[in-house]
């Protein structure tokens, strides 16, 4: 055998061009049979992306008639409410069944407690009720932190040396999860990072009579760089510090362990890892050490480098794309976040 390999070395490639005619050494396993032709390599794929691994994040804003393009994240767009209604249909006519959502809330409705994220009549609220009415069987997941509410642009309440406090931030992200419930949200996912939230909103949804409303908990969400573009999206990037002392280490993985367990101890439905690309290891280890679904948030520094660089000219962006989805799935993620979900079932419906 070896000596069959040193004598191949610089011969043309063994199986191009040849026939049964005896030129082929007999080899028991040659795994390019399987990749022959496409038909075979269909057959042999261990991983594909279905539109139902799709779950498509949007931006919702104030106003009418507005759709602004956000400039980090080419073909993404803040909606106002009435033009969000009309994606949300088309998205849906799609297949896609889920969205998540995120709010583009005015600077005069920011406090240091973030009171407008559980404002009855606030936009997330208003726009999870008109979702509801008009495309009912799209899910709605909407995100649990205090960023886009808090003039600090930080996840959980400040206190005057700059120290995010945990208990006090809980309590006001579970009046948030009720108010979003109350609105009609599907599953609500906490993106905050805060310890025992899953627990408290947990018991908060069930005391209110909420039962089937599901949790996706951000459990592995790691303090990034790549989440750039999207504080651009909703102008919610920290006004000090760094998110540091809530979100996790880059360096860390049995951390992530740790935090997937006590997330589904305290009752989570679903199980995400964020980002995703640079963290496909911590994927695979939450696949193995949980049966709940495993999410994996394809976040937006990661679509937007790609969407770069096919702007260039440098990569091809379908291939690309594909090829960074498909990855997560050949990681253990059973669903995946991304800003390219609609453009992935466009591709799917043969467009
Ligand atoms: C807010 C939140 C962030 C993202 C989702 N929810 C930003 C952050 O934690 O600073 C990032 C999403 C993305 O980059 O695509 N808690």
């Amino acid at each position: 055998m070896v000596m069959n390999v040193v004598e191949n070395l610089g011969q043309s490639d063994p199986l191009e061009g040849e026939t049964s005619q005896g030129k082929d050494r007999s080899m028991a396993v040659r795994p390019r049979r399987l990749r022959r032709t496409a038909g075979l390599r269909r057959m042999v794929r261990e991983n594909q992306i279905t539109v139902n691994d799709l779950i498509y994040p949007l931006f919702v804003m104030e106003g009418e008639g507005q759709k602004i393009e956000i400039p980090s994240m080419p073909d993404c767009f803040r909606y106002s409410l009435d033009l969000l209604l009309k994606e949300v249909a088309e998205v849906r006519s799609l297949g896609i069944n889920a969205i998540a959502l995120f709010p583009v809330v005015p600077e005069s409705k920011k406090d240091a407690t973030g009171t407008e994220s559980y404002n009855p009549d606030g936009l997330v609220q208003r726009t999870i009720k008109a979702i509801k009415k008009a495309v009912p069987e799209m899910l709605v997941i909407t995100d649990i932190a205090l960023d886009p509410f808090s003039i600090y642009g930080h996840d959980g309440i400040v206190d005057e040396q700059g120290k995010i406090l945990n208990d006090p931030t809980v309590e006001v992200l579970v009046k948030q999860a009720l108010s979003q419930a109350e609105a009609g949200a599907d599953l609500v996912a906490p993106s905050d990072m805060m310890d025992g939230r899953i627990g408290a909103i947990r018991q908060g949804l069930d005391a209110a009579g909420y039962f089937d409303v599901g949790i996706l908990a951000y459990s592995a969400k790691y303090a990034s760089a790549y989440y750039g573009p999207f504080r651009d999206a909703l102008d919610s990037a920290p006004k000090f510090g760094d998110k540091k002392t809530y979100q996790m280490d880059a360096a860390n993985s049995r951390e992530a362990l740790k935090e997937i367990e006590l997330d589904i101890a305290e009752g989570a439905d679903m199980v995400m890892v964020k980002p995703a690309l640079a963290y496909l290891d911590i994927i695979c280890q939450v696949k193995s050490a949980t049966h709940l679904p495993v999410v994996a948030y394809n976040v937006s520094g990661e679509y937007a480098m790609i969407k770069a660089a096919a702007q260039q000219g440098w990569i091809d962006e379908k291939s690309v794309m594909l090829e960074s989805l498909v990855s997560m799935k050949r990681a253990g993620a059973d669903l995946i976040l991304t800003y390219f979900a609609k453009q992935v079932a466009e591709i799917l419906q043969g467009g």
